[in-house]
């Protein structure tokens, strides 16, 4: 059975722009969120407030922030840490997501600290979030394999799930960072999920399309339940440190998919595309997803 609607969240201008070598000024962003909620999105994440020497492409997030808090629609941002969270409550942010990894290389490349020391830092910032009646979501990076390690344990996922879910997360985000997983490894994972007590009803995907494979792990997860699905206007991004990262899962290929379905988005594809197609001019190069490509052409 599939879901009658799909919240999606849109990541294109944190884990898009995050990627990319030139910065994107202030206000090209900020008219890139509003447009975003032009089409019908209702989750943006705006940015991170993260150290800005470790990504310099966000370091405008205290600027660009206040310029699209009133739009209405919910703006999650990132905070590795306390001082992301201060900066990130002191000018009014309402969701927040720390951003954990199903392994050791990847914490370390990322965040400096190994695994547990990660956690051990996410711990109180969570609790302080909600203490402030925060939604907080946790990403779990490298859930389906890392370029380091080579196969990721479900166990090990299961066990960074858990503990961000015992810490207080509202929601976690199954982080496909490379792009190598495949249809039964996503079916596989939820299942595992499943039976360490964490319920399908929080869990999102955020798939990666190195391979191609996103939108058939996204159809899988939708078949076992998954209604948080994550996704890139364009097909923008990667990650800074995971070299084997391409974009995220175009927002428009998933649209198309999802309304070819019959599943509601609340999301106009038209008005997404040209958001696309006006970024990709800024960043003078074309999207490479699919749907852009042949609904700008017709
Ligand atoms: P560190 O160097 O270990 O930091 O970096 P530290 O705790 O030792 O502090 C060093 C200095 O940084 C101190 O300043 C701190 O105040 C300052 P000093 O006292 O020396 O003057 N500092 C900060 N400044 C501003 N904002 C902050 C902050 N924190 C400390 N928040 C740190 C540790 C976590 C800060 C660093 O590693 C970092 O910023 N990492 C961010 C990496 C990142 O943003 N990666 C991309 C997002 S994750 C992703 O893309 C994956 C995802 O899409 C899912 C998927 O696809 O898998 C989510
Ligand atoms: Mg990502």
């Amino acid at each position: 059975d599939l879901p009658a609607r799909v919240r999606i969240h849109e990541v294109g201008a944190r884990d898009g722009l995050q990627n990319e070598k030139s910065a994107v000024p202030t206000q090209i962003k900020a008219e890139f969120i509003r447009r975003l909620a032009g089409a019908g999105l209702t989750t943006i994440e705006a940015t991170s407030f993260v150290h800005p020497k470790w990504v310099p492409q966000l370091a405008d997030a205290e600027d660009l922030f206040p310029l699209v808090r009133d739009l209405g629609v919910d703006l999650p941002v990132l905070v590795p840490n306390q001082r992301g969270l201060d900066r990130a409550l002191a000018l009014g942010a309402e969701r927040v997501a720390v951003f954990a990894s199903a392994t050791e290389s990847f914490a370390k490349a990322n965040l400096n600290r190994t695994l547990d020391e990660s956690l051990a830092v996410f711990e109180p910032v969570v609790r302080h979030a909600k203490d402030e009646g925060v939604h907080v979501r946790g990403y779990v990076s490298m859930c389906f394999g890392d370029p380091w390690e080579g196969a990721v344990p479900l166990h090990q996922v299961a066990r960074v799930c858990t503990a961000l879910r015992d810490m207080g997360c509202d929601e976690l985000s199954l982080g496909d960072t490379i792009g190598v997983a495949t249809p039964g490894h996503v079916l596989e994972l939820l299942s595992v999920l499943n039976e360490a007590g964490v319920p399908t009803n929080v869990i999102g995907v955020h798939f990666h399309d190195t391979y191609g494979q996103a939108l058939a792990n996204t159809l899988a997860a939708l078949q076992h339940g998954v209604t948080t699905v994550d996704a890139s206007a364009g097909g923008l991004g990667g990650c800074p440190y995971a070299k084997s990262a391409t974009g995220n899962l175009a927002t428009e290929d998933l649209v198309w998919m999802l309304h070819g379905l019959g599943i509601e988005t609340g999301v106009d594809l038209g008005r997404l595309t040209a958001t696309s197609v006006w970024m990709a001019a800024h960043l003078d190069r074309p999207s490479p997803s699919r749907t852009v490509r042949a609904l700008s052409h017709k």
